[in-house]
C-alpha cells in the first residue's frame, strides 16, 4: 500500500509552473508505484487549501464572497491538473463538510490530550505565509524575508498548541529516522527544534472569519495550518466510522508513505504535523520529501512580477499534443530535491534533443526499417545486448529513491545504446550485403528497447509511452494493465505488425510559441 500526498494549494490565484512541478513529481511517483504494486494499492491525494486571511482578502478585493471565489479557483486547479494528466485518486477541498468534521475531531483529540490551552498572543503575523513570526524571523527592515513586506503586529487572545511537549520525540524522529527527505535537509529541520515554542492555533473570528470555527468557542477560528494539514486525514476518509467505505480506505492507507511538499513549508510538515498526530494518537507519515523551487528565467514566480505562465497555456502555445513534454522537462531539468530554473530555451532544447531526436528518431527509423526490411513485422530474432550499465533495475531503484531525473537519465542511456547499435551495425549496409539475419537482430534490439523504454518512461510521459506502444503494434488496452515486471518478463510477439504513424512529438520551434510564452520569455 502506498499513500502519496502533495501540499494543497492556496486558492488565492491560479496554478503556475511551481505548483505544477510538485503535482507532476508526485504523479510520476504515483504512476510508478501503480506499475509496481497495482493501481488498487496506491492512493494519491491532492487538493486545495481554501481558508484563511489571505483568501478572505483576495475575495474581498474582488468584491465577491469567499465561497464564490474558492469555487472558481478550485475548478481552475482541477482543470489544470486534468490537462497535465495528474492522476490523483481524490481531490480534497478544505471547505468540504467532511473536512470540517475531521478538523473538529482533531481539535477535540488534541484538547483531550491536554495540548490545547488559551493564552494571550503578542507578535507578528504574515498573511502571505499564513504564519506567526517572531522578531528573529524578520529581516533588518522588520519585513517578512519571504514576502518582503511588513507583517501585521497582533495582540490576541488565542488558543495554543503545546508543541514544546513534543520537542524530544520530534528530535528522535528527525535525527534517527529518514522521516525528512532528502537526507541533506535534516539538519535544517533539526535546527528548527532548538527553542521550540508553543504555537497559536486559532485567531479571533473578528480578524479571520473565513475559517473553521473552534469547537465550543464561536469567537475563535482554527488557524489555517491546523485545518490544512488535517486534509491528509480527511482525504482518506479519516477518523470517522459513519461511512464504512471511507473507513476502509483509511484503514488500508493511513499513514502517508511520501508527503511531497515544497522546501518553504517543511516546518509545518516536519514539526507541527507529526506533533499534531502524536497528540491525537495517530500513526505518523513515513517520509516528508521537501522538493526545491522552480524559478522562471532565474526569477521567482509571482503574480506581482507578472511572470506567471499558466502551464496549460504553455502547452497550447507550443502546439503540443499533450503535457508530456512539460512533465518530462520539469522532471529532467534539475536533480529532484534541488531548485531548478525553467527557461524556454532549455525547454525547447531538452525536448528536441531527448524526445524528438533521441527517442523519436529511434522509433521512426526503426519502424521505417522494419517496414522496409521485415515486411512491417517484428522479426524473428534475439535482441543484441546493449552497451550500457543502465538497466531496468537501475531505473526502478531511482524512481523508488525519489530520483526521477536519474531514472530518466538511465532510460536515456538505454535509448542511446540502442541508437548506438544501429550506428555501429548499419542495418541498411547489412541489407545490401543480404545479411538479413543480422538486420533482424539489430531491429529486434531497437524494437525491444522501445517497448521496454515506453513502459519505464510511462510514469513521466504516459501519453508518449502509449503512442510508442501503439506504433509497435501492441494493443492499447493492454498498456493500462502493464506492470513493472512485464518489462523484463514480456517481449513483443514475433510477427506482430508494427503501426508506424505520425511522429509522436513535433520539434519545438521558437516561432510556434505564442503570447504568454513571449511575454515571460
Ligand atoms: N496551502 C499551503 C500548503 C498546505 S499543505 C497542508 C501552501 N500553498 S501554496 O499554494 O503556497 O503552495 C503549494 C505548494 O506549491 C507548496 O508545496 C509550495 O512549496 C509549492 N510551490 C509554490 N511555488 C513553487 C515554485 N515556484 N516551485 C516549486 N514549488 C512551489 O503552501
Amino acid at each position: 500500500m502506498t499513500y502519496l500526498t502533495t501540499a494543497i494549494d492556496y486558492v488565492n490565484a491560479e496554478p503556475h509552473i511551481g505548483h505544477a512541478y510538485e503535482k507532476i513529481a508526485t504523479d510520476v511517483l504515483a504512476r510508478f508505484f501503480r506499475l509496481v504494486e497495482g493501481p488498487e494499492h496506491v492512493f494519491f491525494l491532492t487538493g486545495t487549501d481554501e481558508h484563511g486571511a489571505k483568501i478572505q482578502k483576495t475575495a474581498e478585493a474582488k468584491g465577491i464572497e469567499p465561497r464564490q471565489h474558492v469555487d472558481a479557483i478550485a475548478e481552475a486547479f482541477k482543470r489544470t491538473w486534468a490537462t497535465l494528466d495528474i492522476s490523483y485518486n481524490r481531490f480534497i477541498r478544505t471547505t468540504e463538510p467532511a473536512h470540517y468534521a475531521l478538523v473538529s475531531e482533531m481539535w477535540r483529540r488534541m484538547r483531550e490530550a491536554g495540548d490545547i490551552y488559551k493564552a494571550s498572543y503578542e507578535g507578528f503575523y504574515c498573511t502571505g505565509c499564513e504564519t506567526f513570526l517572531t522578531a528573529r524571523d524578520l529581516d533588518e527592515s522588520g519585513n517578512c524575508p519571504l514576502h518582503n513586506a511588513p507583517p501585521t503586529a497582533v495582540q490576541e487572545e488565542n488558543w495554543f498548541f503545546r508543541l514544546s511537549n513534543y520537542s524530544e520525540r520530534l528530535r528522535t524522529l528527525i535525527a534517527e529516522t529518514d522521516f525528512v527527505l532528502p537526507a541533506w535537509r535534516r539538519n535544517e529541520v533539526l535546527h528548527m527544534l532548538d527553542e521550540l515554542q508553543d504555537i497559536s492555533v486559532s485567531r479571533p473570528s473578528s480578524t479571520v472569519s473565513w475559517a473553521i470555527p473552534v469547537p465550543d468557542d464561536p469567537d475563535q477560528r482554527i488557524y489555517v495550518w491546523i485545518d490544512a494539514l488535517s486534509n491528509y486525514l480527511t482525504g482518506v476518509g479519516g477518523l470517522t466510522d459513519r461511512d464504512e467505505t471511507a473507513d476502509k480506505i483509511f484503514n488500508r492507507f493511513w499513514s502517508p508513505d511520501i508527503q511531497m511538499v515544497g522546501k518553504d513549508i517543511v516546518r509545518f510538515h516536519a514539526i507541527y504535523w507529526p506533533a499534531m498526530l502524536m497528540s491525537a494518537g495517530l500513526d505518523l507519515p513515513l517520509h516528508v520529501f521537501a522538493h526545491g523551487f522552480i524559478t522562471l528565467n532565474d526569477a521567482k514566480i509571482s503574480k506581482s512580477l507578472g511572470n506567471v505562465v499558466r502551464p496549460a497555456d504553455l502547452i497550447t502555445e507550443y502546439g503540443l499534443p499533450n503535457a508530456d513534454p512539460l512533465r518530462y522537462y520539469l522532471m529532467r531539468v534539475t536533480p529532484f530535491g534541488q531548485d531548478g530554473n525553467f527557461t524556454y530555451e532549455s525547454f525547447r532544447n531538452c525536448i528536441n534533443a531527448d524526445l524528438s531526436n533521441n527517442l523519436g528518431n529511434l522509433l521512426n527509423r526503426t519502424l521505417t526499417m522494419v517496414n522496409k526490411y521485415c515486411n512491417g513485422k517484428v522479426p524473428d530474432a534475439a535482441p543484441l545486448p546493449l552497451d550500457t550499465d543502465m538497466g531496468v533495475a537501475q531505473v526502478r531503484a531511482h524512481y523508488t529513491a525519489i530520483e526521477p531525473h536519474a531514472a530518466i537519465e538511465a532510460i536515456l542511456a538505454q535509448v542511446d545504446a540502442a541508437n548506438g547499435v544501429i550506428a555501429r551495425e548499419q542495418p541498411w549496409a547489412l541489407a545490401k550485403e543480404g545479411k538479413l539475419g543480422q538486420v533482424a537482430s539489430v531491429l529486434r534490439t531497437s524494437l525491444e528497447t522501445l517497448r521496454s523504454v515506453a513502459i519505464q518512461l510511462s510514469p513521466v510521459t504516459p501519453r508518449l509511452s502509449r503512442g510508442i506502444w501503439q506504433q509497435l503494434g501492441c494493443d492499447p488496452a493492454a498498456f493500462d494493465a502493464l506492470r513493472w515486471d512485464d518489462i523484463e518478463e514480456g517481449e513483443l510477439p514475433t510477427g506482430q505488425a508494427v503501426q508506424q504513424g505520425e511522429p509522436l512529438l513535433p520539434r519545438l520551434d521558437d516561432e510556434l510559441a505564442g503570447a504568454a510564452v513571449k511575454k515571460a520569455g
